[in-house]
């Protein structure tokens, strides 16, 4: 039996996000700049779109850049906001029936690049697909801190209460509103770590570590991981008998 065939079609994960780790060490180890990684990384990116939308996912949340990446070197930077702009095909989206959005501090992107996003998140807007998120300039600590500056300015106004501030006003004011919390999140590239990536929406993430480098990670990689989730029994703190 293949992979895909043990895969069970009636419980595949809601929402899957992924740390898209190891484009840097793939490139070095073929003596190449790190930006060739980047590149054969973005690659991945369509092939996991394609096959996550096909298992019937329906939405996709990939870290590209955290707000700790603007520290990497000039030229990295600016190689990966190319990349983002020549990776953001419209047509693409359109053709494969995918909702596009952005997390993360767009104001600090270059003007190019965020109205790239613009123009995409707009025109796929009516799509009924899956629903592809790119993580760009995102820490959960920085979406965690605008949210709570947010229900501040709510207090200051009269709006709310401070009493009134519940999980559910915080989760609304998280770039993330708009979708459930991931079902299962994929860490590529061998570390194991959430690096600031939605630490809020994982507290009941089902996580999911390998070593393959981003770029080397194919569709049969995607369905293991599938498999794997589909093997944990998510309790939720209860007990094994109350959710049986
Ligand atoms: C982490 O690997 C990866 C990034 C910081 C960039 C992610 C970008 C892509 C996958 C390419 C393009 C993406 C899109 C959405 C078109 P790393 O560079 O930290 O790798 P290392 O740990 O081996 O150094």
């Amino acid at each position: 039996m293949t992979n895909l065939e043990q895969i069970d079609k009636t419980r595949i994960p809601q929402h899957v996000a992924i740390i898209m780790d190891g484009n840097g060490r793939w490139a070095q180890q073929r003596g190449k700049e790190r930006c060739c990684g980047h590149q054969a990384g973005a690659e991945t990116v369509n092939k996991i779109t394609e096959t996550a939308a096909y298992l019937g996912v329906r939405y996709l949340t990939l870290y590209a850049f955290s707000t700790e990446n603007w520290n990497r070197p000039e030229f990295e930077v600016q190689a990966l906001m190319q990349l983002f702009i020549d990776s953001l095909k419209e047509e693409t989206l359109m053709k494969n029936n995918l909702r596009f959005r952005v997390i993360g501090d767009k104001e600090r992107l270059p003007l190019n690049v965020r109205e790239s996003i613009n123009r995409c998140e707009a025109d796929t807007s009516s799509n009924t697909g899956m629903t592809l998120v790119l993580a760009l300039s995102y820490s959960s600590k920085w979406e965690l801190t605008n949210a709570m500056r947010l229900l501040a300015e709510q207090i200051q106004e009269g709006k709310i209460r401070p009493c009134d501030i519940n999980e559910e006003n915080i989760s609304q004011q998280l770039d993330t509103a708009f979708m459930p919390d991931p079902d299962l999140l994929i860490r590529t590239g061998g570390e194991l770590r959430l690096s600031n990536y939605l630490l809020w929406q994982c507290s009941y993430t089902e996580l999911y570590f390998c070593d393959t480098f981003w770029p080397d990670f194919s569709a049969n990689d995607f369905y293991d991981a599938i498999i794997d989730y589909q093997h944990r029994e998510r309790r939720y703190g209860k007990t094994r008998e109350q959710i049986q």
